[in-house]
């Protein structure tokens, strides 16, 4: 059986289901909070130690201004509210994507980082104004300043997920099948799963059938 360490999900299909079931596609993304907390909880019971949600892409500031600051605002309440209980479960916080947000914002989520950086049970990492291009090209660049060699070791050190295991499993719901600029390099040799279900539609159900289809495949990383 695969061992399982970290899972990232591209968490789509927020809008449409606001749209199809409360008129509204803010309405969609609070539903979709709720599905966040059960996958937190569950990944605790089924002893992940990395979940890495694809909260907003550096594409994602495209959308509507109202979309956006819903969206924000709504990770803010989240902060406020549940960082006590987060930090109580043992559970770290970190940040992949540059924080370029309202002061307030930003301010919860570098101290939500600091609060939570000695805990071990489960890190979140919330890509926030995450794109995949820019971290390889920042990463690159800074191999350039520091003068070091190109290698693989070098590289990784200098992406945002540095001493962050690569993802064993990517979970994109919503019923599409593209990357979307997220961990274009971490998701190499990850096993990749589209579900169908809209992200506030995806339960602990689904969630669990995954990860047992995860842990009898076969993984050769180039080998047979
Ligand atoms: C994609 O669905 C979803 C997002 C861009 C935002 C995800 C945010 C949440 C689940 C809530 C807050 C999260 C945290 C971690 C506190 P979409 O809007 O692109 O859906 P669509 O494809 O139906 O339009």
């Amino acid at each position: 059986m695969n061992p399982l360490n970290h899972v990232a999900i591209i968490m789509d299909g927020n809008g449409r289901w606001g749209l199809k079931y409360r008129n509204s596609r803010n309405e969609g993304h609070k539903e979709g909070l709720k599905t966040v907390e059960i996958i937190i909880k569950s990944s605790i019971k089924n002893k992940i130690k990395f979940l890495t949600l694809y909260a907003f892409s550096t594409e994602n500031w495209k959308r509507p201004k109202k979309e956006i600051n819903y969206l924000f605002k709504l990770l803010e309440n989240f902060l406020s509210r549940k960082l006590d209980d987060i930090h109580k479960q043992n559970i770290r916080i970190k940040v992949l994507g540059y924080k370029k947000f309202s002061k307030k914002l930003n301010f919860l989520l570098n101290f939500a980082e600091k609060k939570t950086i000695k805990n071990s049970k489960l890190q979140i990492n919330l890509a926030l104004n995450y794109g995949s291009k820019s971290e390889l090209i920042n990463a690159f660049k800074k191999i350039k300043r520091n003068k070091i060699k190109i290698n693989e070791k070098n590289l990784e050190k200098n992406l945002q997920t540095n001493n962050i295991p690569d993802p064993d499993i990517l979970i994109r719901t919503g019923n599409t099948k593209r990357l979307s600029n997220f961990l274009l390099w971490q998701l190499a040799y990850s096993e990749i799963f589209f579900e169908k279900k809209l992200w506030p539609a995806f339960t602990e159900k689904d969630y669990i059938k995954i990860i047992k289809e995860y842990k009898n495949v076969k993984r050769n990383f180039g080998r047979i």
